[in-house]
């Protein structure tokens, strides 16, 4: 059987990806959702409490998670909803996005309901482990998306205007660089992050 590894997915990599569920009424619901791979068949990620998915995973404790790379796939399934003609229905299984680069099925093996409290309230996020059933690839080469690389570009675009800015925008990008900084060493590889401190490196010599 196919696993994660097909798809170009690492061990402890998180990839955003677009999670599709069953609503109580049988229609489908698209969502983004950051999934990390935990090995070649399992994965983990948090739901936070207020979304469709939240319920669904909860009530069905299965659904599928859509490989893709299209920005209006993306902002539809955030901001609006995904068109039903987006959809394909996987046997009596569920349903994923038929333009999805691959797909695959999963069922939740445990889940764990954690609350938050900080300065807005209190905030509920499932913590959800599944295994996955079954994984399609829809074409050859698959590429799960990683924000660790835009982090990165963005970081050497800021390094090399940094010298030509005015001081206000040199601030500004600093505060830029340490936010970029905390993104990769949440969502990025060892490469990554290894790209990051060296960039960091180098900044210091810029202050
Ligand atoms: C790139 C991206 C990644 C996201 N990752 C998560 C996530 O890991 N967990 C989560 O609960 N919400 C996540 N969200 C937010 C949900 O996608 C968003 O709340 C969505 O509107 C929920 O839709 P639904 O009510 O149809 O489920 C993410 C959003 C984006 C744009």
């Amino acid at each position: 059987m196919l696993g994660l590894y097909s798809l170009g997915m690492e061990n402890g990599i998180l990839y955003e990806t677009i999670l599709t569920t069953r609503n109580p009424d049988g229609t489908p619901n698209a969502a983004p959702i950051g999934v990390i791979c935990k090995n070649n068949e399992e994965v983990v990620f948090y739901l936070h409490k207020g979304s469709k998915t939240f319920d669904n995973v909860r009530r069905e404790k299965s659904f599928h998670v859509n490989i893709l790379n299209d920005p209006m796939v993306f902002v539809e399934s955030t901001i609006g909803n995904l068109e039903s003609g987006e959809f394909q229905a996987d046997n009596a299984d569920g349903f994923f996005i038929k333009s999805a680069e691959a797909f695959f099925r999963a069922e939740v093996t445990s889940e764990k309901l954690v609350e938050r409290k900080d300065h807005l309230g209190t905030s509920t996020t499932n913590v959800i482990q599944a295994r996955v059933l079954r994984v399609v690839k829809n074409q050859e080469h698959v590429q799960p998306l990683n924000r660790a690389i835009y982090g990165i570009i963005e970081a050497l675009v800021y390094i090399s205007r940094i010298d030509i800015v005015s001081e206000d925008e040199k601030k500004a990008y600093l505060n830029q660089m340490s936010e970029i900084s905390r993104l990769v060493n949440k969502v990025g590889s060892e490469d990554h992050k290894r790209a990051m401190k060296r960039i960091l490196a180098s900044l210091e010599n810029k202050k």
